[in-house]
């Protein structure tokens, strides 16, 4: 599990959102590259960052190989955390338990996929996750992250409107 990290935008109290990553994402930039692509999470999550300030958002990033690390992160981000950005990962296609905790929770997260999941093996083509999310992603590589954070950043804006 990496340390989580964040960064603050502007001395204006921020948005923040929640980065989490699920199993295996910790080795990006080794792992199957040709699907993955050669970034490592670190790439990203600093990509990410710049992003989030541009946004005037408050990123704080989290990947853990354990599932209930990810459903505990997912319960306490209430009350802390206005949105999640996930990529779940394995999860995605296995726990119940994960769709779970996105589901109890009042925050709207977006799930994020590298691949294009639906061009892959069938047993990649659902996502358990899915039906939990405001949205989903796949296929855009580390673009999809930042779309991700835009979408979040337009829905809290209609959430204000409405
Ligand atoms: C993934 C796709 C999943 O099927 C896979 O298990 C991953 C990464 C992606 O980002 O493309 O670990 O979520």
């Amino acid at each position: 599990m990496s340390t989580p990290s964040g960064s603050v935008a502007g001395a204006v109290a921020a948005i923040r959102v929640l980065i989490l990553n699920g199993p295996n994402l910790d080795q990006l930039g080794q792992r199957e590259p040709e699907t993955y692509g050669h970034e490592t999470l670190a790439d990203i999550e600093a990509g990410l960052h710049q992003t989030a300030a541009l946004l005037g958002v408050e990123l704080q990033c989290l990947q853990s190989n354990h599932e209930g690390v990810l459903i505990d992160a997912i319960h306490a981000a209430r009350g802390t955390y206005a949105g999640i950005v996930i990529n779940p990962a394995g999860y995605g296609h296995t726990s119940v338990a994960l769709r779970d905790a996105l589901s109890c929770s009042p925050l709207p997260a977006v799930e994020v996929h590298l691949s294009n999941i639906h061009r892959r093996e069938a047993f990649r083509h659902q996502t358990y996750t899915a039906a939990a999310a405001l949205g989903v992603i796949s296929g855009l590589g580390a673009q999809g992250y930042h779309l991700a954070l835009r979408a979040l950043v337009a829905y809290f804006g209609r959430q204000r409107i409405a």
